[in-house]
């Protein structure tokens, strides 16, 4: 009740003094990378009702996760520096930007809302937006969306929105379409239910794209990409081949994470042209086959153009790899190989001997034979690790009564051809 009494008198008291957002939130002057003010108001539920007045030089407003539900009064939203404006995660059903003004707003983020519908006219006055966040919002293929407007936009995120049919007919290109500018550098359609896409679909961003994440949706072939791609996720889809004429023309490719698809094999030269830093191939759960050659011949012999610090095959169903990869996974300083079914031999051996990260080794262990079972493999010692020792001393022992065997023989041999040599001349001598 007191708490009531006080907040109907302070609520009273601003509508006559206004007020300034740095007396309820928190301001900080910045230098680096621009200077101005940063308003943060995240986590300050009502803010907004108080009608607060933005500093000057506010470069950055904060007021993600302030449980919003309507954007009141617009006239907070009037400024001729703010660079940065965060909406994310609060309960905005829909937005009225036409009526904000602020012309120097590069960022934008509305992810994490409800918002169903954005009027394309609405982007009008956002002429130097370069990065628009809308994930995890309601849209849908009645949506509409459209970005004609934003000419200078480089980046978009419209993760888990149920738009995949949409994008699928309406391309995200085509100024009838999404209207993206074909400049920009950065799409994230992760989790829109995406079934299937035009093979070339990307064709308009061939040369521009630098970053695709096209995860987590029901995919099951890889689209031509572009080819100056820099970053590409392509998880969790059913993908079940992949071949290296896909792969192969992205040799600006630093950064791959093919998690969660359905291959049961890497095959040979997948990513023998590419020269990544960061391979993802986690939670592969039917990859059976990682080819000694997937980077190709002549790295295993001469490793100079090996890149890659981090590379994970961890959560797969591998059970064995061929030691010639050692020459490699020496160098990854970051590699992940738990999770895996791996047969505890002679063969992988060469496994304890890599500099694996200390964090990385918990789960790094023997699933067979069963004396192994769950053993780390960090924990063996070189004996450890042996071959079916039947068939191996069998084999030895073959070996070896084959030598005894073709010596006899070869003895025998020489004793015959030194008497039937000799016998013949000494029947001649006595003749
Ligand atoms: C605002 O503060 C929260 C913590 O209270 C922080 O997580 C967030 O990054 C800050 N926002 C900005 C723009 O600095
Ligand atoms: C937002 O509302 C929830 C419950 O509805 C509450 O737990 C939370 O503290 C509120 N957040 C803020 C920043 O007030
Ligand atoms: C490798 O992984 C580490 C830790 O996850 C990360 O900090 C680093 O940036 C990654 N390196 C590359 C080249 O992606
Ligand atoms: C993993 O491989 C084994 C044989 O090596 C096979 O029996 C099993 O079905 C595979 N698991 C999956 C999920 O494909
Ligand atoms: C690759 O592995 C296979 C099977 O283990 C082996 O026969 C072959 O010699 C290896 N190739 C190279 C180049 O080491």
């Amino acid at each position: 009740m007191r708490a009531y009494i006080l907040f109907s008198a302070l609520m009273v008291y601003f509508q006559t003094e206004s007020v300034m957002f740095c007396d309820i939130c928190d301001c900080q002057e910045i230098s680096e990378p621009l200077t101005g003010v940063v308003v943060n108001c995240s986590f300050h539920e009502r803010v907004l009702e108080m009608n607060p007045i933005l500093p000057d030089a506010s470069i950055t407003l904060d007021l993600s996760k302030s449980n919003l539900t309507s954007i009141q009064p617009v006239s907070i939203f009037q400024s001729e520096s703010l660079v940065e404006l965060l909406l994310n995660r609060n309960f905005l059903k829909e937005i009225n930007l036409l009526s904000f003004n602020l012309p120097e707003l590069k960022q934008l983020d509305l992810s994490e809302n409800e918002l169903t519908h954005i009027n394309p006219d609405s982007f009008n006055g956002f002429t130097k937006l370069e990065y628009l966040n809308l994930a995890s919002n309601k849209f849908t293929v009645t949506s509409q969306l459209n970005f004609n407007s934003l000419v200078n936009l480089k980046e978009i995120i419209l993760d888990n929105n149920n738009i995949g049919d949409e994008i699928e007919t309406r391309s995200l290109f085509d100024e009838q379409g999404y209207g993206l500018p074909l400049n920009i550098q950065s799409i994230s359609i992760s989790g829109v239910n995406l079934d299937n896409l035009n093979l070339e679909y990307f064709k308009p961003v061939d040369n521009t794209l630098r970053k695709l994440v096209i995860s987590n949706n029901n995919l099951n072939i890889i689209v031509k990409l572009p080819q100056r791609l820099e970053y590409l996720d392509y998880s969790n889809n059913p993908i079940n081949k992949i071949t290296t004429e896909e792969l192969e023309p992205l040799v600006y490719l630093k950064e791959l994470k093919l998690n969660g698809l359905d291959v049961e094999e890497i095959s040979k030269n997948v990513f023998a042209t590419l020269m990544l830093t960061n391979l993802e191939l986690k939670y592969n759960k039917k990859l059976k086959e990682f080819s000694n050659l997937s980077f190709g011949r002549q790295l295993l012999s001469d490793t100079y153009d090996f890149y890659l610090e981090n590379l994970s095959l961890k959560g797969s169903n591998l059970s064995t790899l061929d030691e010639s990869l050692s020459v490699l996974f020496v160098k990854v300083k970051r590699l992940d190989l738990q999770q895996n079914p791996w047969v505890c031999d002679c063969r992988l051996a060469w496994l304890r001997k890599l500099p694996i990260a200390p964090d990385l080794i918990d789960n790094f262990r023997c699933s067979s034979p069963d004396n192994l079972f769950d053993r780390r493999i960090f924990d063996l010692a070189e004996e450890d690790f042996v071959c079916d020792t039947s068939s191996w001393e069998e084999s030895q022992f073959g070996i070896s009564a084959g030598h005894v065997l073709y010596l006899l023989l070869a003895l025998v041999t020489i004793l015959y051809l030194s008497l039937y040599n000799t016998t013949p001349k000494d029947n001649l001598r006595q003749k």
